[in-house]
């Protein structure tokens, strides 16, 4: 028999991404709803350790369904990692009356979501990064106000390097994962999206194209580069010297993970979190829930784990083309 929920405990683990506290509201007031408690464990696994553990209730998340960052805080634990932490925060759990708890992060905060659900505390973790490199999902919470972030910074920089004629070479968040920049790349029109999962490090193909567009009319060369190729300064000194056009690099930085969260993210960090509510009435544990094919889902986390996804080639390819 499924067993019966009386108390959530949520977090939020990893780095944090806007449309966090949307979800955490979303969880606490489904809760509510249905008659349970809940308790906000701050810091994320850290804070668990360490007991770092509230009672929530409707007024504790008034007013922040509009603000970027986790009300919750977040870290990253090493002493959770260990078998040791992971049964000292299960019994932390048990100890608090948590039944059920709700993890807002990456796949690393699943990995520790599941290793609570295998010491018998039920479990749902929740997408949130803003990398969007989470297999099992189209969408993470984050993603769409961080993407729009650096559209935005793009675009300024833009205008300047227009008006200089200059080259500028714009490095965006992502880990390794190029879904920031391949998006700004098309939604900024770049003339080079550079990620790892594609790049070759051929920098002379990127001076030649650089030369060609410049010959055929171009005002500017911007070139998206993703954190995982990095080394933009590097970048910018070589292909200045190889091409006598002056060259800027930017790089965006933290200001992509912060900021109020698109009406997008808002929504689905909403839904998700009721969904988590819902899901942990039912009895489940050790779920992610995603967002696929237009439908939300959720999976067994390791089955989410085992998943890999690649960025649309499409995507890419047409990318190429319209910065012709
Ligand atoms: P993200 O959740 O964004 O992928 P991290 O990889 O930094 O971010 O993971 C966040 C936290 O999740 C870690 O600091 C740790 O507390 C926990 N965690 C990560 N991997 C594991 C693991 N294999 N076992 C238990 N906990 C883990
Ligand atoms: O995972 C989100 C993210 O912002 C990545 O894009 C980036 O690589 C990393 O976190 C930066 O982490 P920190 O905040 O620890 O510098």
């Amino acid at each position: 028999m499924a067993k019966e929920i009386k108390t959530i405990g949520i977090l939020t683990s990893g780095g944090d991404a806007p449309g966090m506290n949307a979800a955490i509201r979303a969880v606490v007031r489904t809760a509510l709803v249905n008659g349970l408690n809940v308790k906000g464990i701050r810091r994320g696994f850290s804070g668990l350790l360490e007991e770092d553990i509230i009672d929530m209730d409707g007024r504790s998340v008034s007013d922040i369904i509009q603000r970027g960052g986790t009300v919750l805080y977040t870290a990253r634990s090493k002493e959770f990692m260990t078998s040791e932490g992971q049964d000292k925060g299960a019994e932390i759990c048990r100890k608090h009356g948590i039944d059920g708890v709700v993890v807002i992060g990456g796949d690393g905060s699943f990995q520790g979501a599941g290793k609570l659900a295998a010491r018998g505390i039920n479990t749902i973790g929740l997408p949130g990064t803003i990398d969007l490199d989470i297999a099992c999902t189209d969408y993470t919470i984050g993603f769409d106000t961080a993407v729009n972030t650096a559209m935005e910074a793009i675009d300024k920089v833009r205008d300047t390097s227009t008006s200089h004629e200059r080259c500028s070479i714009i490095e965006v968040m992502g880990r390794n994962a190029g879904y920031i920049a391949l998006w700004c790349g098309i939604a900024n029109g770049a003339e080079d999206i550079l990620i790892t999962e594609r790049y070759d490090h051929n920098e002379q193909h990127i001076i030649d194209n650089i030369i060609h567009r410049k010959q055929a009319g171009k005002k500017h060369h911007i070139i998206v580069n993703a954190e995982g190729i990095g080394d933009s300064y590097g970048m910018a000194k070589r292909i200045e010297a190889a091409t006598g056009i002056e060259t800027r690099a930017t790089i965006i930085g933290h200001i992509q993970r912060g900021g109020s969260p698109t009406c997008m993210d808002r929504v689905y960090a909403s839904t998700m979190g009721s969904i988590a509510v819902d899901l942990l009435c039912q009895g489940a544990t050790n779920r992610v829930v995603g967002y696929r094919n237009g439908q939300y889902v959720n999976y067994d986390i390791e089955e989410a784990l085992a998943m890999t996804k690649d960025v649309d080639q499409y995507m890419y390819d047409m990318a190429q083309k319209l910065s012709q």
